[in-house]
């Protein structure tokens, strides 16, 4: 059996004290030990302070983004390593959020102002690479945008997204990795896309990892969905077999909530 995987992606949200009362909530309302694996990604400034937090409870670290390169005159960065040392196991790459890919693009977010979030599938690529150099698990996203669907490349867009992801893995890394089912228009919208769906599409990303690396690491590897979980849906989704978890943006933000989500995982996925 695959290990359940739900991660919090907090975005840009939490000064420190917030993030602080958030990580504090999700460790207090957990009940250990837990059959899903319950990962935290707060914003880079709050990441040393929650791994204080967690460090004792269950819960692992993530960062939401990172730069390839080890160290040098990358002003802005934040590298692999500068990860680890505050704590990391986990960074969510290629979020369609850093690929500039938003939903509804906010009045003002011309073409050229959505470049400065700067990923595309070369850079995810890269920072896969990096990530396993530093024995961080990647959380690689990929989904279409609603224009994409309604022109029925979904499966089209997701494969390639997906290949070019596992461009120079081995089957080992591959079978460690999690992948993340984000259809662009379901993100922060409220509309989840339907759980026959999104457990489809959580096929295709695991056909197209068997046909390019392995049948074992595509069985092996984790598939999260993410856009709109809600405890009010998180069970039809978690009950799709191809579906290994979630990837949670704004129902991570209230750690009932979020509990909700894990111990919903835990209950469908472990039995
Ligand atoms: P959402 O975000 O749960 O707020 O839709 C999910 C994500 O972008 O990871």
């Amino acid at each position: 059996m695959r290990t359940p995987i739900i991660a919090g992606n907090w975005k840009m949200n939490c000064t420190l004290d917030e993030a602080q009362a958030l990580a504090s909530g999700v460790v207090a309302e957990l009940e250990e030990p837990l059959c899903t694996q319950v990962v935290v990604c707060p914003p880079f400034p709050c990441l040393e302070a929650v791994h204080q937090i967690i460090a004792t409870s269950g819960v692992a670290l993530g960062a939401q983004n990172m730069f390839w390169r080890e160290s040098g005159a990358y002003t802005g960065e934040v590298s692999p390593a500068m990860l680890t040392s505050v704590g990391c196991q986990y960074v969510i790459i290629g979020h369609s959020e850093r690929r500039g890919r938003f939903g509804t693009v906010e009045e003002g977010m011309t073409e050229g102002l959505l470049k400065v979030f700067g990923d595309n599938d070369e850079t995810v690529n890269i920072k896969v690479k990096a990530a396993f150099k530093h024995d961080l698990t990647p959380i690689v996203c990929v989904g279409e945008l609603l224009a994409e669907r309604e022109k029925g490349l979904t499966d089209a867009v997701v494969r390639d997204q997906v290949f070019a992801a596992l461009e120079g893995l081995d089957a080992a890394q591959v079978a460690t990795m999690v992948f993340a089912y984000e259809p662009v228009w379901a993100i922060g919208t409220g509309e989840v896309c339907e759980a026959e769906e999104a457990d489809r599409v959580c096929k295709v990303i695991r056909q197209a990892v068997g046909s390019k690396v392995s049948e074992e690491a595509a069985q092996a590897m984790r598939v999260q969905y993410g856009g709109s979980v809600k405890p009010d849906n998180v069970e039809g989704l978690m009950r799709q077999p191809d579906i290994d978890g979630g990837l949670v943006g704004g129902a991570s933000l209230k750690a009932g909530d979020f509990v909700t989500l894990v111990e919903a995982a835990g209950r469908i996925k472990c039995g």
